[in-house]
Order: C-alpha cells, then structure tokens, then sequence
C-alpha cells in the first residue's frame, strides 16, 4: 500500500529544503524501497496571503488524512503587523494542537565529521547519540490561571501555572520507554521533586509505568542537575524524558553541544488509534531564516533527518532511515559543507549539491 505524505514547505527556506526531501523521496521510490504519495500544501505566512488563514481547513483535512506531515518552517519580517491569531505560528500551533500531538523527540546526535565543530570537547560528544522526549501540550505553557494583574498598590502581578494530569504523564512515559527500548534500553525521568509538586506526581506515575517495561532501566534526575550532566558527560544518557519546560530548555542544550541549527530535526507524535496510527509531525528545529532566503545556501539535513525520523517512527522503515543517517554522515565526512557548518579546508557548496550528495551517497550505500 502507498503511504502517504503532507509535505508542508512553508516560508523562507522552507520551500528551499523541502525540494531536497523531494529529492530523497523520489530516490526511495525509484530504488522500490518504498512507495510514497505526496501532495503540498500551503502553512503560515505564504497561506494567510493566499486564504487569510495560516493554514487552511482543507490543508488541514489532508495532514488528518495524511500518514505523516512534513513542515519545513513559517513566519519573517513580511508577516510581522498581521493580527496575532492569524500570524504564521498560528498555522504550526493548529497543527500541533488538531493532530493532538503531546510528544515532541528531539535527538541530539554527533556526527563523526563534525565533532570538532562542537562547542564541547571531542571526547565528550564522539558517538554521542541521545533522544530527548519533551511533553507538548501539558505543563506551565498551558496551566490556567495565566495572567498578569495590576495590584491596588500599582505593581503587576504575574502567574504560570505548571499543571499536569496523571494521564498525561503516564501516555508520555509511555512514548520514552517504547523508545528507549529500540535504543539503548535506559531512560532518565527529568523533573523536580524536590520543589515541584508537580514533579512529585511526574516521578510516581514514571515509576508505575516503569512497571510495563521492567527491561528498561530508569533514573530520576532532577532536571538542574540534568542540564549539569548534559554538558559535563551527556553521553550518560540515552533517552530522557521530561515536561514540557524542562524539555524545551535541556533539548536545545543538548542539540546545539553537538552542532548548528541547520542540522537538527525533530518529530512530535500523537496517540495511537484503534488501528495502530499514529498522528505525526515532522520538522527541522530552525526557523525560515530570513536573513538566507533565497540564496541557495540554507542547509538542507534538519529537514532531511527529519524525514528519516518519520521513516523510522511513522512507516517502520528503520533500515531506510539509518541509510538516510548514513549518508548524510558519509557526505559530511567526505568534507561537503553548507556555509552554516562550514569549516576549514572543507567543501563549500549550496543546497542542492548537498540535497543532490546525499542522494548520491544514498545510491553508493
Ligand atoms: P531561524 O532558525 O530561522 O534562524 C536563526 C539563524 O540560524 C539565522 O542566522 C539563520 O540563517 C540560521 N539558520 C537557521 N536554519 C538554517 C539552515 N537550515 N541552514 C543554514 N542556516 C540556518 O530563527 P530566527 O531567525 O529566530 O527566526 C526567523 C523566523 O523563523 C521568524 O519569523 C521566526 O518566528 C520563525 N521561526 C519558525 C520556526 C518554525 O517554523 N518551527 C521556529 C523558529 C523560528
Ligand atoms: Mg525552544
């Protein structure tokens, strides 16, 4: 049967990435690995300007009917004075909050070729390859009440309110363990029991899922002592999970030890239906870098990687995506460089030659 895609280009260099996903969906369907059907639609800035709306019903009928979606990125200066809920954002924010997506996987992994290029020391992020599981849709971005009030003195009063149901809770650690057993077999559970309440529940419904996969090991980390960790030895760790703060602050710590931006992709999943499907959106970490649209030169691997990403988690092609992690190790050892990586003595080239390398390595492999 076919499996069908959404992709969803978007704006800036969106549309300049996603014509190398093209590329390597095209490779997969010409090679008889795979059969995938496609079709584009419109999100953010470049669908208000066509519909109004940052992401129109119909687009959104097709990513519900979709197996996956692929977003490259919204938003840039064009869109800066359009009203607030219809502002790009507002196309990902429907997405995320339609599809019900609630776990957001952010990898961090080194590639051998760039591990001098790392912020950290060579020895402590070789091999490194680490998968973090933040929570999207619960948490202290959500909680009610939310608000700021003036005070009859005068000053403001501001409040967050961190709140997590036990559901929650349990269908994300969920998500971690199920992951952590294709990986390395250990999880961490990041909160803070400590001075958290919420942490305090967060630990015990871990600990009772924990019950369910009695082949994993897990560790309770609290979550500052997890972002000291992080950059002293984050090869400690294989998979964490963590709420939806705690997960937005340590995936970026993590993900930028090991490279740039232009390099990081993502997923955010969804629950399973009675028939195994899993709603899923998949999307490089960047944003549509305004400063380099246009130009050619916009670094093609987030998006790529995170096509292999919903190879591997959406359509059960685990071996096509670890071809797809190969060759972009194999062109980024062969000393091919967007400018964002880019690094002495190596190969300049554009987003094309480096979407056209790694089919090319993709072929060879
Ligand atoms: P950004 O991620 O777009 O760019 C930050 C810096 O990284 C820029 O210098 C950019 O040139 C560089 N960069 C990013 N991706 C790259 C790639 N693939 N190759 C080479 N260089 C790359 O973040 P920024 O500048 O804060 O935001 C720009 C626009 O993107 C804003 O409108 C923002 O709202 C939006 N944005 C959208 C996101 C999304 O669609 N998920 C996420 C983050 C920002
Ligand atoms: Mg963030």
């Amino acid at each position: 049967t076919k499996k069908k895609l959404l992709l969803l280009p978007g704006d800036g260099i969106g549309p300049e990435v996603m014509a190398e996903v093209e590329r390597v969906l095209a490779w997969l369907n010409q090679s008889g690995r795979a059969q995938f059907e496609y079709e584009t639609d419109l999100v953010g800035g470049c669908a208000y300007d066509a519909h109004g709306e940052a992401i129109s019903d119909a687009a959104m009928d097709k990513a519900h009917a979709a197996d996956a979606v692929i977003l490259g990125a919204v938003g840039g200066p064009k869109w800066a004075n359009v009203p607030y809920a219809k502002r790009p954002e507002a196309g990902l924010l429907r997405l995320r909050k339609d599809m019900k997506l609630f776990a957001n996987l952010r990898p961090a992994i080194c590639y051998p070729a760039l591990t001098e290029a790392s912020s950290l020391k060579r020895e402590v992020v070789e091999g490194l390859d680490l998968m973090i599981v933040r929570e999207l849709t619960g948490g202290v971005y959500f909680g009610e009440p939310k608000e700021i009030v003036t005070l009859e003195s005068g000053e403001r009063r501001a409040v967050d309110s961190q709140l997590y149901y036990e559901h929650e809770i349990d269908r994300i650690a969920r998500v971690a363990f199920e992951l952590a057993r294709a990986r390395g077999k250990r999880l961490a559970s990041v909160e803070k029991h400590n001075v958290m309440r919420t942490g305090v529940l967060w630990k015990s419904v871990v600990t009772r899922v924990h019950e369910d996969y009695k082949d994993i090991e897990l560790t309770h980390v609290l979550a500052d002592n997890c972002a000291m960790q992080l950059v002293k030895w984050p090869k400690q760790f294989d998979t964490i999970v963590t709420d939806n703060l705690f997960g937005d602050v340590l995936s970026d710590l993590a993900a930028m030890s090991t490279g740039s931006l232009g390099m990081l992709p993502s997923a955010s999943l969804g629950a399973k239906d009675a028939n195994g499907r899993r709603p899923a959106l998949y999307e490089p970490v960047h944003g549509s870098a305004p400063d380099i649209a246009g130009k050619g030169i916009a670094n093609p691997i987030a998006t790529i990687g995170s096509l292999g990403m919903a190879l591997r988690y959406s359509f059960d092609l685990g071996k096509e995506a670890d071809l797809v992690d190969a060759a972009i190790a194999g062109v980024l050892a062969k000393g091919l460089r967007t400018p964002d990586i880019m690094q002495d003595g190596m190969t300049k080239v554009g987003t094309v030659e480096m979407g056209e390398a790694i089919v090319g390595e993709l072929k060879r492999l």
